[in-house]
């Protein structure tokens, strides 16, 4: 009977969420120029956004912060959170940043020698790619052909192509590749895992051929959890020491901790024992960051994040956080809605090509959906497609994505089951009437990182 896991966690504090009226929706929405990024989030009444930064802490975290020390150097803080990140990782090298793409504009510039390496990934995430080439370097994608097919069950659509990543290597030779960049879980790819297999031989291409491997492991606790659930060889080690194993692959880790850190700011550099690449990092850090014993963050921030860390991994929070996503994917999927299958581990990957095959790629589908699913229900989801993915520098085109996501982010230990009941209901009633959506164009459209702040009007 029980199908669901029920929450590890009591709720002891509350933040009221306001219900409005679609004739007030109408109005948010026409306020913000059709651009869901540009409602204030009280307009919203379920925000799936993202699940970065937007989960809520424990008592022992709020607690921990209490502690903080904020000295400007060596702070106590600081010392707690190296032995956090080093007790999951093992690695000798730990510097705070303050979110993810902080660690990047701090390691990529140092790993690109010369402009026009590459890097090569599973998938890079949108800020990963931006920080590739902002180094000067490019960045190929080498996902695995499963992940394309989202209605078939494949258990790790996270994957590298092996096969891919060796002829790339080949292509552009091993001293041009600047690093091997394994993002898990691989969140534009439908937050689908990589298996512990594909990581091995990953690491052994990387090391025959003296390439940095690094883990991109913002959601690298969802990534053990599923190892654990669909890779035999590791059903009974424990997800601390699968994560250890994966870690074990790896040279350097890159952490935005806003997401399996269970905390709303932070994150990290950590890297295996490679001294020169550490000292390069500090220096770009005290630039960019700060001192390399805070790093953009303030002590209480460091406290919450050693604590989080360690929460992240644990079994029943794991268990609970993955069916959540589960049960919100399989309530779709049984009503004939396309979504990526399995479920990922952190968001719900609705196929809005699918939906709506009548709007053009350069009309954005997902955005139709999107705007749909708020104006139903108060929802409010993202865009992941060509609305995202930009135009091509050279020829100005809109680039066509493969994908038109929607995605229904989770923040963690936030929403209930009748939440998700509630999501799922309104995405089947626009679902019902898809054939009247219409597409989107510009009235303003940014240069750069347009989606965020682009307005748009309908057709
Ligand atoms: N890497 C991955 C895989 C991510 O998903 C993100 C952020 C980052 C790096 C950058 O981290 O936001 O702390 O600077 N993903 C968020 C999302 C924004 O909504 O998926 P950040």
């Amino acid at each position: 009977m029980d199908k669901y896991c029920a929450p590890p966690y009591r709720i002891k504090m509350v933040e009221p969420i306001k219900r409005s009226t679609r004739q007030e929706r109408e109005k948010y929405l026409s306020d913000a120029h059709n651009n869901l990024f540009l409602l204030p989030s009280d307009a919203v009444y379920i925000d799936l956004l993202t699940d970065s930064g937007t989960g809520a802490m424990s008592h022992f975290q709020w607690s921990a912060m209490m502690q903080g020390d904020e000295a400007y150097a060596g702070s106590r803080s600081f010392y707690r959170f190296e032995k956090s990140v080093r007790d999951i990782c093992g690695y000798a090298y730990v510097i705070p940043v303050h979110q993810g793409r902080g660690a990047e504009q701090v390691l990529l510039p140092v790993l690109t020698k010369r402009k026009g390496m590459v890097f090569i990934s599973n998938m890079h995430f949108d800020t990963t790619r931006a920080h590739v080439e902002l180094a000067g370097a490019h960045a190929v994608d080498c996902v695995t052909g499963a992940c394309f097919h989202i209605d078939e069950y494949h258990p790790f659509k996270g994957n590298m192509d092996v096969d891919r990543c060796r002829e790339h290597i080949k292509k552009y030779g091993a001293s041009n590749v600047a690093g091997i960049i394994m993002t898990v879980t691989n969140n534009s790819a439908g937050g689908q895992p990589v298996s512990m297999e594909n990581l091995r031989a990953v690491r052994d291409l990387a090391k025959a051929h003296h390439i940095p491997l690094i883990i991109d492991g913002a959601r690298y606790a969802e990534n053990a959890a599923f190892i654990k659930q669909r890779e035999s060889a590791f059903r009974h080690m424990s997800i601390r020491e699968i994560a250890r194993e994966m870690f074990g692959c790896a040279d350097i880790f890159l952490m935005s901790a806003k997401k399996d850190g269970l905390v709303n700011i932070g994150g990290f550099i950590a890297i295996r024992d490679n001294e020169e690449l550490f000292r390069s990092c500090q220096v770009r850090t005290v630039a960019y960051e700060g001192f390399p014993t805070y790093g953009g963050l303030a002590g209480r921030d460091l406290e919450a994040v050693a604590v989080g860390l360690q929460e992240g991994l644990e079994p029943d929070y794991l268990e609970h956080r993955l069916d959540q996503v589960r049960y919100l994917t399989e309530h779709l999927r049984d009503a004939g809605i396309p979504v990526q299958y399995p479920a990922g581990g952190h968001a719900v990957f609705v196929d809005c090509k699918r939906i709506c095959p009548h709007i053009p790629y350069d009309r954005f589908p997902a955005q139709a959906v999107c705007n749909a699913l708020y104006l139903e229900a108060g929802v409010r989801g993202v865009e992941v497609g060509s609305l995202l993915i930009g135009r091509d520098p050279e020829s100005g085109e809109n680039i066509e994505s493969p994908f038109e996501w929607m995605r229904l982010s989770l923040p963690r230990r936030s929403y209930t089951y009748a939440h998700l009941e509630l999501v799922a209901d309104a995405v089947r009633a626009v679902y019902e009437k898809r054939e009247t959506l219409r597409g989107l164009v510009f009235e303003y459209e940014p240069p750069v990182l347009r989606h965020f702040t682009a307005r748009l009007k309908y057709e």
